[in-house]
This record gives C-alpha cells, sequence and structure tokens, in this order.
C-alpha cells in the first residue's frame, strides 16, 4: 500500500491486482481512496465474498472495477480546478476615479521598470474615462485600458494606454479589452483605431499586430521599423499603429 501512495503522489499508478498491471498518468487523492477501496474488492473477492467476476463474462475482474474506481477519481480531483476555471469570469467594467490609486501605483511595475506612471494621469480616470475600461477591483486591478475618440477626428478612436498585471498575461485580457473597446467605438461611427508604442516594447508591437494594427510609415528607421522620429519629444521615437474597424 505504501508503494502505491508513492506512486499515486508521483503522479503515476499502476493497479495490479488485476490478471494484468492496468495504469495511467494519475495523481490525486482520489486514486488513494481508489485504491483503497479497491484493495477492499481484491480482498473479498480472495474470500469469495464479493462475486466480482461474472461466469458469462470472464473479463469482468477486479481490475476493471479499479479502473473504475481510479477514473472517477481523477475527474472528481479535477473538478475543483475545472469549476474555479469556470467561476473566473473576467468582468470588463468602466474606469473610475477610484482606480487612479492603485494603476498608477503599478504601471512602472508592469512596464518592466520603465517610467510611465506620469504617463497615466489622474485626468483620464477622472474626465476621459468614457470609453475607458477595466477588469478587477479598485485595490487590485488585473488589466486596464485607456482610450478615447478623437475630438477632432471624430472617425478615429485612439488607444492611449494598456496594461495586464504581470500575474495574468497571455490570458486574453488585453484582447478582451481590446475588442470591447473596437465594438463600442465602431457604435459610435468609429473606422480607425490609432495606437503608439516605444521602439524598445516589442511585446506591445507584437501584440498589436496580433491584434490586426499595421505600422504606418514614419520620419525614421530603427531595428527595421519605421518609427515617428521624435513623436513624444527630443530623443522619443515611437511606432505608430493603424487598424480599421
Ligand atoms: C502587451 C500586453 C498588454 C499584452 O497583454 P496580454 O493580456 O498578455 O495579451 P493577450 O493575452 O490578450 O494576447 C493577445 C494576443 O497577443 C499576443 N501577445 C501578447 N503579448 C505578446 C508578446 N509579448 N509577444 C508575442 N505575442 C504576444 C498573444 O499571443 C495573443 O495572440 P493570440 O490571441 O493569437 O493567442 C501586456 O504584455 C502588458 O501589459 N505589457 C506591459 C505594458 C505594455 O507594454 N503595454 C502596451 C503599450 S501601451
Amino acid at each position: 500500500m505504501t508503494a502505491l501512495v508513492a506512486a499515486s503522489r508521483s503522479g503515476y499508478f499502476t493497479c495490479f491486482c488485476g490478471p494484468t498491471p492496468c495504469g495511467g498518468a494519475l495523481s490525486s487523492v482520489y486514486v488513494v481512496a481508489g485504491c483503497l477501496i479497491a484493495l477492499a474488492f481484491a480482498l473479498a473477492r480472495l474470500f469469495e465474498d464479493v462475486p466480482l467476476q461474472k461466469k458469462s463474462n470472464r473479463k469482468m475482474s477486479c481490475c476493471y472495477v479499479c479502473r473504475s474506481i481510479c477514473l472517477s477519481g481523477c475527474i472528481l480531483s479535477m473538478l475543483p480546478s475545472l469549476i474555479e476555471k469556470t467561476m473566473t469570469t473576467h468582468t470588463i467594467r468602466t474606469l473610475e476615479s477610484g482606480d487612479y490609486e492603485y494603476v498608477s501605483s503599478v504601471v512602472d511595475e508592469w512596464w518592466g521598470g520603465r517610467p510611465v506612471r506620469a504617463l497615466v494621469h489622474r485626468i483620464f480616470f477622472d474626465h476621459l474615462n468614457a470609453t475607458s475600461y477595466a477588469i478587477g477591483p479598485s485595490d487590485a486591478v488585473q488589466a486596464f485600458l485607456i482610450g478615447f475618440v478623437s475630438q477632432s477626428k471624430p472617425n478615429i478612436a485612439y488607444i492611449h494606454f494598456v496594461g495586464v498585471t504581470p500575474a495574468a498575461r497571455a490570458d486574453g485580457l488585453a484582447r478582451m479589452l481590446y475588442e470591447h473597446f473596437f465594438n463600442v467605438v465602431g457604435a459610435r461611427g468609429c473606422t480607425e483605431v490609432h495606437s503608439i508604442t516605444s521602439v524598445v516594447n516589442t511585446a506591445s508591437i507584437a501584440f498589436h499586430r496580433k491584434l490586426g494594427f499595421t505600422l504606418l510609415p514614419g520620419s525614421g528607421e530603427i531595428d527595421g521599423l519605421p518609427v515617428a522620429l521624435n513623436y513624444a519629444g527630443e530623443g522619443q521615437h515611437r511606432v505608430r499603429f493603424h487598424k480599421s474597424l
């Protein structure tokens, strides 16, 4: 039994109670429970208290009972994580004034140590948040997007900032926010979305390309990318993105 427990803990379980060993990659306390029950069946069978073998069907052996019990154990052991996954629904809500403190306190870290805090200004949270969104509570925002419809060119929507907590990356949150933004501004009559990023932000460039953005021609080229030189001040070159809705 100790060996079975160890085997089950190591993630691999093989049942030897039948005529031939059966097994699989199983790991769970349910497997141990299954083994205990299976052992009870085997002992009962040994003393012929439980007629597990049907005379008409010789293949019906204790091993099959073990397999069924272990399989059920495995399915049961997966249920909590499946339920947790299903319950973790990401709800998009409008960015609020109350989000400012938390978001501004984490952005430098989210941007890998780059000092971007000054660019996430309070006015976006207080006065320009009609088309800006967040996921998660104000004291633990998981992702946010700051975007607006251009006042001078109402057919253009602009995304100023998007950030996702490192722990929740590659989970589709930024895509969710972008697609929500596209729907909202599209319904408001926008036909294009623009955005910019630093030349060094290769993750952002890859992300935007994945979402169907193209790089606008620039006044220069850095690392093979078209860039608008000095776009955000002396030496502050930017890659500019465009997407048609
Ligand atoms: C860029 C960033 C917003 C992406 O957020 P995310 O939630 O991890 O992205 P998603 O999971 O929604 O990814 C959407 C698509 O982009 C791709 N993508 C995202 N990050 C990528 C990366 N670093 N490299 C390559 N592709 C990437 C994903 O593979 C995914 O493609 P798919 O849907 O075809 O599978 C996030 O990495 C971040 O917050 N970075 C720091 C802040 C920043 O640089 N913001 C952008 C400039 S304002």
